[in-house]
């Protein structure tokens, strides 16, 4: 035992006595006397060598050492400047991390979410249906006649049918999902239904041969040409803000009566004019009407109690003029450059 305190002693001296020669001094120091195989453990491991009644006494002065030790330690650091030893891999865990690059939402997905938000407020429900669809459900009972040029095969994707023939195909639109809903013969309807269409079209900067659209429909007793009307200056407020104008055209979709288109005033240069809206100061959004009593009986409805009003807008052409977009394709070409622009919700 007293052999082990006149080393102790030593121990101590050798350290107090301890030169600061360089900067790295106080790692070296740190590595001889308290590192995992330093004289500290040295010293703790000969506890196990001493007899019981001076464990206590002992385990005293070893304390006392250790603390001396680091207390030492300490100084160096403040007289040496610390430095963190040299590995050639060395990080300063005090740093802020790396951020770790976030995925951000795909603009049409932004949008979209946008748009079912606003008409979801308004109490319209999202209904969802099949991207390959029927003649009946895509054309037939939406009264889109035989000769009508969306069916020709330069419009639609038509797809083989192992037992039923050429009948099938991509959706065009998204009213095959309305006339899905219409067909359950549950009243009043009020629902949204976003989707992505197919259309056999060239790929340029205003076309696509695949888009998305949100279309809406309600169906009750007495809705009149008015809520249409209310229902989308809502929308394009909430979309646009309230400085936008709106105008209806007279237009033609077999499946309402009477149509329209609705143009809104140009974003790009306050209706004054410019290459996108070529120089008439409006844009079209989307088209619109009340539903053809023809396909409320299509789908069994009576359409002596029953009237509505559908609309469909294609969601890049929203988005185009909302983030003042011109090539369509950048939606499908997975540039991150791109992508990574649209952050948070719209
Ligand atoms: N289905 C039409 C289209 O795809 C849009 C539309 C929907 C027009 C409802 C009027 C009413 O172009």
């Amino acid at each position: 035992m007293e052999e082990l305190i006149k080393k102790i002693e030593d121990y101590r001296k050798g350290i107090d006595s301890f030169k600061v020669n360089d900067s790295d001094t106080a790692e070296s120091f740190r590595i001889k006397y308290l590192g995992t195989k330093g004289l500290m453990k040295s010293v703790m491991a000969e506890m196990k060598n001493v007899p019981a009644e001076h464990k206590k006494s002992f385990g005293q002065i070893v304390n006392e050492l250790k603390l001396f030790t680091e207390n030492k330690y300490e100084e160096l650091k403040k007289v040496t400047g610390y430095q963190l030893p040299v590995t050639g891999h060395e990080f300063d865990l005090t740093l802020p991390g790396d951020k770790l690059p976030l995925g951000s939402r795909h603009p049409i997905s932004l949008v979209r979410n946008k748009i079912v938000s606003i008409f979801q407020r308004l109490g319209f429900a999202v209904a969802e249906g099949p991207e390959i669809e029927d003649d009946w459900h895509n054309f037939t009972a939406l009264n889109i006649p035989e000769d009508h040029p969306a069916r020709d095969m330069q419009d639609t994707f038509y797809v083989s049918h192992p037992t039923d023939g050429p009948n099938w195909m991509l959706r065009t639109h998204t009213s095959s999902v309305q006339v899905r809903e219409m067909e359950k013969g549950k009243l009043p309807i009020r629902i949204i239904c976003p989707g992505r269409v197919y259309r056999n079209e060239t790929i340029s900067a205003r076309a696509h041969c695949f888009f998305h659209q949100v279309e809406g429909l309600y169906i009750a007793e007495n809705v009149s040409f008015a809520d249409l009307k209310q229902t989308l200056y809502f929308f394009v407020q909430e979309m646009f803000g309230d400085k936008v104008k709106i105008r209806f055209r007279p237009s033609y979709f077999p499946f309402t009566e009477p149509s329209a288109e609705m143009d809104i005033s140009c974003l790009i240069c306050g209706g004054k004019g410019c290459s996108v809206c070529k120089h008439t100061g409006w844009v079209e959004i989307l088209g619109c009407g009340m539903a053809h009593p023809k396909i409320l009986e299509n789908c069994g409805i009576d359409s002596n109690k029953y009237s509505g009003f559908a609309f469909g807008m294609g969601i890049e052409r929203i988005t185009m003029l909302k983030y003042q977009i011109k090539d369509l394709r950048l939606f499908s070409e997975n540039d991150l450059r791109f992508l990574k622009q649209f952050t948070g919700a719209v």
